[in-house]
């Protein structure tokens, strides 16, 4: 017998002295395991190997890959909320003295799923283009900037309380005479009076010398704070963008729905500039990107969302400017490429009353959470708002010289783009979320944002396997997070990390002894492969990558 693949063999039969060649498999039945002939492969040994391979090759493109098997699970907030306390995501900050509500604390592979999202982002927003530069501003805040920019003045809300169930919430100063409980329906509300969301601190230790300030309810104002500077050091040509990453503020009256609505979260915005007077010259190509389209009118005539191409909407004048459908186009296509369902994203503009003092069109990219479909991205027209608002008050001239007109211009923020990392922490998350055939939970997360990159295992608790393991670990740590398990049944670590999005389980073996080889297990497909261990640290490298994909291992 010469052993193929798995439980798949050629097997020699002679009959009247003449010798036969047959592919056969083991297979179990009632208890027993006896063999089957699968096909009549020839009477040399190697036309029966050709013709086997070709065989299996056939059979397995046929197969239901495993991954089908895989059921995507609907989950409420709470229970994700639960599923990430208990594995280490996220905790509920200031836990060990009952909690502090609208703040989180990230576990170990919280942190890393998100460090992996944000590198991700800039990655996608930043490092692999031509035309964004990336800042870091600080957090606490001159309070100027939210003078000039509007916030202290417009950055308001009203809180109310219900009187019916003692519902917090807030509501628009035009929306009060209407309001009703968004929990119990209520129309029986008590007014709270006005309240700016913005938290205020004070810098330097002595009273009456210190400062007023406030911690950013928004990362976008640093980059306009700081465009003179900007411009003044770095060759930019118009159109460009500045990006930034960080932790904004605000003091919400009803942080709800786990990490969705934080009272501290972290913003990756862009503002992305542009000659005003070439509004309707967008450069780039609009993604091919189809997803269900739900503009101010539809929503006023109550019509329902529709699905189509974001260049469709475009030509229909769905979407009003060439640079809009652009963003929309780029953060979808973002997304998408992370995640599988991407039936549950729909873009939808603002309502004219329901824009932001300083906007004049905005989109939301909206996602099908849990609770209903909610805000996950908002991606604005800022005009010449924020750079006008800052040269007032700051008297200092924030333009831009156009080299081809030989002027000075005022640029315009055609699009900024701006997503809250927690609420894509929750989408990646929801997405993954399945069970298997054992109903056993996996998280299918793409490997890039996996927050275990491998599990190394050896096979039993035996020191030959465990020096290889071992040795095996602390190479790959160098470069991926892993992680080195030797407690529990294989089962019972495979299940381990399939809970957790690891996308790949290593193992020391018999084998390996021999060989120098280990095997790699697909989280997904549950299939393995042998790979020498001087070729592994390359081969993950690929993987995860994506130059090479598991198959073709
Ligand atoms: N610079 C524009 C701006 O801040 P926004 O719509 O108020 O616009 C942008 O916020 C994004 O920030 C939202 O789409 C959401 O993803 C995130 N975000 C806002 N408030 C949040 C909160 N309280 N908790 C978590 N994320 C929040």
């Amino acid at each position: 017998h010469y052993l193929i693949l798995n439980l798949m063999h050629i097997a020699k039969q002679k009959v009247n002295g003449k010798t036969y060649f047959y592919l056969r498999k083991s297979v179990r039945e009632k208890g027993k395991v006896i063999s089957k002939s699968v096909a009549y492969l020839g009477k040399s040994f190697d036309e029966a190997k050709k013709r086997s391979k070709e065989i299996i090759k056939n059979l397995e493109s046929k197969k239901v890959p495993m991954e089908k098997k895989l059921k995507k699970k609907n989950i409420s907030i709470e229970e994700l909320a639960n599923f990430c306390k208990e594995k280490g995501f996220v905790f509920n900050s200031g836990d060990l003295y009952g909690g502090l509500a609208g703040f989180w604390d990230y576990g170990p592979l919280g942190t890393e799923l998100k460090n992996n999202i944000k590198k991700e982002w800039w990655n996608f927003h930043v490092q692999t283009r031509e035309d964004i530069v990336g800042i870091d501003g600080s957090i606490i805040t001159h309070p100027k900037i939210w003078e000039a920019s509007g916030h202290v003045e417009n950055f308001i809300d009203i809180a109310v309380i219900c009187k019916k169930c003692k519902n917090k919430f807030k509501v628009d100063e035009s929306e009060l005479k209407n309001a009703i409980c968004d929990k119990c329906g209520s129309k029986d509300l008590e007014n709270k009076g006005k309240f700016i969301p913005m938290f205020e601190t004070k810098v330097g230790p002595i009273e009456d010398d210190s400062l007023k300030a406030y911690l950013r309810p928004e990362t976008a104002q640093l980059i306009f704070a700081n465009f003179k500077n900007i411009i003044k050091t770095n060759r930019l040509k118009l159109p460009f963008g500045i990006a930034q990453i960080g932790k904004s503020f605000r003091n919400e009256i009803a942080p709800r729905n786990f990490i969705f609505r934080s009272r501290e979260f972290e913003q990756m915005e862009i503002e992305y500039f542009i000659d005003g007077e070439k509004k309707e010259n967008c450069p780039f190509e609009i993604p091919d990107i189809e997803v269900l389209v739900y503009s101010s009118p539809m929503q006023l005539k109550n019509k329902s969302p529709e699905k189509m191409k974001i260049k469709k909407a475009l030509e229909k004048k769905i979407i009003k400017l060439p640079w809009h459908a652009y963003w929309l186009g780029t953060e979808l296509k973002w997304f998408f490429s992370l995640v599988t369902n991407k039936d549950n994203f729909r873009i939808r503009q603002h309502l004219p009353d329901e824009k932001s003092h300083y906007a004049t069109d905005t989109w939301d990219i909206e996602y099908n959470f849990p609770f209903g479909w909610k805000e996950l991205e908002g991606i604005a027209d800022r005009g010449k708002y924020d750079l006008t608002q800052h040269e007032k008050n700051s008297k200092k001239e924030l333009k831009y010289f156009d080299e081809d007109k030989k002027e000075k211009i005022t640029p315009e923020v055609i699009s900024e783009p701006s997503l809250g990392v927690e609420r894509t922490f929750l989408v990646f998350l929801l997405d993954a979320y399945s069970k298997n055939e054992k109903d056993e939970n996996v998280l299918t997360l793409p490997l890039k944002l996996a927050p275990i990159k491998a599990a190394i295992f050896p096979i039993i608790k035996k020191e030959q396997f465990e020096k290889i393991a071992e040795d095996i670990f602390k190479n790959l740590k160098k470069e991926f997070n892993v992680s080195y398990d030797k407690s529990g049944s294989i089962g019972r670590r495979y299940a381990r990390n399939d809970e957790i999005g690891t996308p790949f389980c290593i193992t020391v073996d018999d084998e390996s002894l021999k060989k120098e080889d280990i095997t790699i297990r697909d989280r997904n497909t549950k299939k393995q492969k042998r790979i020498k261990i001087k070729n592994l640290k390359n081969t993950l490298r690929e993987l995860i990558n994506e130059d090479k994909k598991f198959e073709d291992l």
